[in-house]
């Protein structure tokens, strides 16, 4: 339990605070504080679409009442299994209070100008998620920013979408390699260091065969709608030319 004077502080920020997640730092620590409310869908329309469609996926509809308890529920499951996720401090229906978990890894990949040392970091964190899912676990939104980095190590953050009723583990693991793949197409810019291509293999390399067959069968739903707006790629805006790319590292990886 937090004490009087922590809990205080939390309700005096939360009273004025305008981000749904923030952070305090109180007596030498950082706790960071999760409302219940709309998430932020940063990721593109298009390939929310996409994913919609291909998945049938409530996970990336707006948030739905109790997400909140679902993820204390997942982060203190993988938290007692010695995974590198954030303590649950606190949970209530409409309030999460977590311990930190390190940096966001997006803030340090934005921050790294060398082109190598990102796909380094990028690379541990994929392997994170496949040592997650050879123990039989999952995350349920991988996307890139839901990474961490602390102590030279990664770590996951955002449970939010741990939940996906009705996928069975294949399934899951399968969509937590594709969000992962998909969200790392806007740091694949520099045509010296490749990024998705060898992302994509080492994906593919590392799955189970039922992930493996999922992420085929995925990749050829996906890849109908996708390959549709290929003749439009130079027209169309950076989210198409993404999933284009993303499309077709994945196509390599199961080809080979
Ligand atoms: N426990 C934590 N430790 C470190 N950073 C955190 C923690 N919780 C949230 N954050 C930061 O806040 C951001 C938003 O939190 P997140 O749980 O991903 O919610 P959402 O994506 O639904 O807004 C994260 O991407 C991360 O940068
Ligand atoms: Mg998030």
């Amino acid at each position: 339990m937090p004490s009087a004077e922590l809990t205080a502080a939390i309700e005096r920020l939360a009273a004025t605070a305008r981000a749904r997640v923030f952070c305090l730092d109180f007596e030498g620590r950082r706790y960071w504080v999760k409302r219940q409310g709309q998430p932020r869908l940063r990721s593109s329309l298009l390939m929310q679409r996409i994913l919609a469609l291909v998945f049938g996926l409530d996970a990336l509809k707006p948030a739905r009442s109790g997400r909140l308890a679902d993820e204390a529920a997942a982060l203190r499951h993988l938290h007692a299994g010695g995974w590198p996720v954030p303590e649950v401090i606190t949970a209530t229906p409409n309030r999460l209070v977590l311990g930190d978990g390190g940096s966001g890894i997006e803030n340090l990949l934005n921050a790294e100008p060398d082109a190598a040392r990102r796909r380094a970091l990028i690379e541990a964190c994929a392997d994170l998620l496949l040592r997650l899912h050879a123990a039989g676990e999952w995350h349920g939104g991988a996307q890139i920013r839901n990474f961490s980095w602390r102590d030279g190590a990664p770590g996951l953050l955002d449970l939010e979408d741990h939940d996906l009723p009705g996928m069975n583990l294949a399934e899951r693991q399968a969509r937590d390699c594709l969000l992962l793949l998909y969200s790392l197409t806007r740091y694949d810019k520099n045509p010296a260091v490749p990024l998705l291509a060898p992302l994509a293999q080492r994906l593919v390399q590392g799955a189970s065969p039922a992930v493996r067959a999922e992420i085929a069968r995925l990749h050829r739903r996906l890849g109908a709608p996708i390959r549709l707006a290929r003749p439009f790629a130079h027209k169309a805006g950076r989210d198409v030319r993404q999933a284009l790319a993303a499309e077709a590292a994945l196509g390599a990886a199961l080809a080979q």
